[in-house]
Parts: structure tokens; C-alpha cells; sequence
């Protein structure tokens, strides 16, 4: 049987990948490449010492998904395949929906009508808009989301509840990542972004190697113990290894299931700042700067529950999360591209 994972040449999708092979599951990618390359999988390959079946295709084309499902004999699927940038969501609203939910409407139609009713989806802590206290448990109100990203994985988590409601036959486990970081460690796969960096770990790792200038951080009037925002950050081994154990309890676990990965620990801004200069023995310059929009003070996870219903939970800590960074981004300047 095999596992089809959508978006796997990504950042968490190529993690995920490397784990299910060293598991000795089959692994089938569908991914069309519009926020990756080829290269991630073929590094892949060469940590694994196994090939991977790759076909390069887009989750909303509905004749290449039943071609897929008619050609392999597919137990579930991982669907990571979708777009993640919260500012662009902003400017381009009609792609975020397009892609994120009418391109998982297709491929749950899809699979539907192949009897295939298992899916682990990426969802995120950005469910929850801004939580009435943390930690952040799972049945805590979503849905008051801060831009159409973030309301793309609320509409996706509520048409996997509503089908899971009409069928019972329907297995759906979303998995509602907090800040995932960090890179294999071997270094040769990690988190490549195509442009300047939104996220704060890739900005600071392309400070460190010299890409950027200086960070800016955002805000330090939050009420936090330095006053800069607090994150759960997660190590992508660590998660990937959370769908893994997703997909080893979804027989027994029927209809809908939210599950928080994340370490139940929160870090601000310039804890991050100084773990990374302490590890790296690089520094890091930043200024502070105006708040950015939409931004929270504090988020993190109670990971109780994953530990709980899927037998998981993080093992590796911010020193290696940010051991790892640095050794992806020294050994990679520029990503994929050499
Ligand atoms: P990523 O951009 O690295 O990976 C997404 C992959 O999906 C890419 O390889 C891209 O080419 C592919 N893709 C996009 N649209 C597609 C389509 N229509 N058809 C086929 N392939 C398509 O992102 P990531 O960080 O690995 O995130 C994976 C998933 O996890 C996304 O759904 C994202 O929203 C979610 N998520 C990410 C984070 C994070 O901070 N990275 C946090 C929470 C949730
Ligand atoms: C972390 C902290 C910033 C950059 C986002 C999405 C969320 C999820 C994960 C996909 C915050 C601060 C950042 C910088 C900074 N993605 N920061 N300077 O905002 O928690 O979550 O990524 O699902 O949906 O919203 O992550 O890494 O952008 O920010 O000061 O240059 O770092 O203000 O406090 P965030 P982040």
C-alpha cells in the first residue's frame, strides 16, 4: 500500500517523506513545485538510500488525481499541498482559496469516489486567532482567524468535520502545527524560502550567514517577560514524526480529530535571538520595530492530547532546533539553488 503525500518536495512535506521511507512505507509525492524544487526529494533519496515515485501535478486537477488513485493502491494520504504565506493571503485572497480549499474540496472528491477516506491534514495554530489563554488546548473556539490564510485551514477543518459527519466511514486527522523550525540533521534538507523570509527562524539563520542585514524584530511592548512575542517552536523532525503517529492511529480514530503538534513551551523573540548566538557563536544584530499586524503576544501549544490519542510527542529541544538550522543554512547558502 501507499501513502500519497501531497506538497511532499516542501518544507514539512520533504521531512515527512524521509520519515515514512525510513519506516519502510511506499511513498507516492504529488506536488507542483510552485513553492519547491525537485532537489529537496532528490535529497531525500540520497539520506534514505530509496527511490521515491514523484509525479509533478497540482491537487485541483481532479483527471491526475483519478489517474493516480486508478494507477497506485493508495491507503491514505498526507496532504501538505497548499500555500502558507500569511501576507500574500492578504494581497491574493482568490489563490489562497483556490488553492488551500477548493484544491483539498477536489482531492477529498476524489477520493471519495475511490472509497479512499483516510487523510492526515496540515493545519495550523493560526486556527485559534488570538486564544483567551494559553496553553492552547484543542477544544478551544477557532475560526476568528486575521487573514484568509489562516481562514483557509478554518474552512478546510470544516468541510473534513462536515464530511466527516455525512460519513462515518471518513477517517480525518488535522494536525494543527504551532512554529515549526529547525532542518534534518544531516543538512541536506531544510526550510528554502524563495524570497526575503517572513518566518523569524529562516530571517535570523540568513542574518547569521550573512544574507541580511540586521532583523527587525516586531514590537517589544507585548505583555511577555521581555515584551516580544512568544512562540511554541517545534523541531521538523519532531513533526514530521507526529504524522507518522497520526497515520499509525487513524484506523481507530473515525470522523474528525484536531490534534495540536507543538512542545508546550514558549519562547519570545530574543530568547531566540540569544539561543541562537549562544549556539552559533554568531551575532545576530537586530533593531525593534513597530508591531506587526495581525501579530499575537503569546501562543502554545498544551500538547497533552497528541501525547494522549496519538502516542507522540516532541523529544528535541531549542538547542537542537537551532543546532540544525545553522547546519542546513551554513552548509546551504542559498537553499536548493547551491
Ligand atoms: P511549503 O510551501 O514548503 O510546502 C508546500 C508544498 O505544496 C510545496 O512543495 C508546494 O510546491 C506544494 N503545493 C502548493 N500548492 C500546490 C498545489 N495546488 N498542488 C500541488 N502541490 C502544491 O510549506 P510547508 O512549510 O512545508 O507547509 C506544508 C503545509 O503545512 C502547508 O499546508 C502549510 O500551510 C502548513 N503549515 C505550515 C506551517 C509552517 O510554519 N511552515 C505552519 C502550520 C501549517
Ligand atoms: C514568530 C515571532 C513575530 C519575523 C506564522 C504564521 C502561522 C504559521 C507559522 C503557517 C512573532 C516575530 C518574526 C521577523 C520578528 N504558519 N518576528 N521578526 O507569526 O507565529 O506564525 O508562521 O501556518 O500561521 O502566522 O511565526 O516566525 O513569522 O513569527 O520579530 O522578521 O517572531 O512577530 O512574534 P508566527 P513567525
Amino acid at each position: 500500500m501507499t501513502i500519497l503525500v501531497t506538497g511532499g518536495a516542501g518544507y514539512i512535506g520533504s521531512h515527512t517523506v524521509l520519515e515514512l521511507l525510513n519506516s519502510n512505507q511506499q511513498v507516492l509525492v504529488l506536488d507542483n513545485y510552485s513553492n519547491s524544487t525537485r532537489e529537496s526529494l532528490e535529497r531525500v533519496t540520497k539520506i534514505a538510500g530509496r527511490k521515491i515515485d514523484v509525479v509533478r501535478g497540482d491537487i485541483r486537477d481532479a483527471s491526475l488525481l483519478k489517474s493516480i488513485f486508478s494507477s497506485y493502491s493508495v491507503s491514505s494520504v498526507v496532504h501538505f499541498a497548499g500555500l502558507k504565506s500569511v501576507g500574500e493571503s492578504v494581497e491574493k485572497p482568490l489563490e489562497y482559496y483556490d488553492n488551500n480549499v477548493v484544491g483539498t474540496r477536489v482531492l477529498l472528491d476524489v477520493m471519495n469516489s475511490f472509497g479512499l477516506k483516510k487523510i492526515v491534514f496540515s493545519s495550523s495554530a493560526t486556527v485559534y486567532g488570538d486564544p483567551a489563554e494559553v496553553p492552547i488546548r484543542e477544544g478551544f473556539p477557532t475560526g476568528a482567524t486575521t487573514n484568509p490564510y489562516g481562514t483557509s485551514k478554518h474552512f478546510v477543518e470544516r468541510m473534513l468535520m462536515d464530511l466527516c459527519t455525512a460519513d462515518p466511514k471518513w477517517h480525518a486527522i488535522s494536525l494543527r502545527y504551532f512554529n515549526p523550525v529547525g532542518a534534518h540533521s544531516s543538512g541536506l534538507i531544510g526550510e528554502d524560502p524563495n524570497d526575503i523570509p517572513n518566518n523569524l527562524m529562516p530571517y535570523v539563520s540568513q542574518v547569521a550567514v550573512g544574507k541580511l542585514k540586521e532583523l527587525s524584530v516586531f514590537g517589544n511592548d507585548y505583555s511577555t517577560h521581555d515584551g516580544t512575542g512568544v512562540r511554541d517552536y517545534i523541531h521538523v523532525v519532531d513533526l514530521a514524526l507526529g504524522h507518522l503517529a497520526a497515520l499509525n492511529k487513524i484506523e481507530s480514530l473515525s470522523g474528525f480529530t484536531a490534534v495540536n503538534l507543538g512542545t508546550g513551551k514558549g519562547h519570545s523573540v530574543l530568547d531566540m535571538v540569544q539561543a541562537f548566538e549562544n549556539i552559533t557563536g554568531k551575532k545576530i544584530p537586530y533593531k525593534i520595530v513597530s508591531r506587526r499586524p495581525g501579530d499575537i503576544a503569546i501562543c502554545y501549544a498544551d500538547p497533552s492530547y497528541a501525547e494522549k490519542i496519538l502516542a507522540w510527542k516532541a523529544t528535541r529541544g531549542l538547542s537542537d532546533m537551532i543546532r540544525d538550522t545553522w547546519n542546513w543554512q551554513s552548509k546551504n547558502p542559498n537553499g536548493y539553488k547551491g
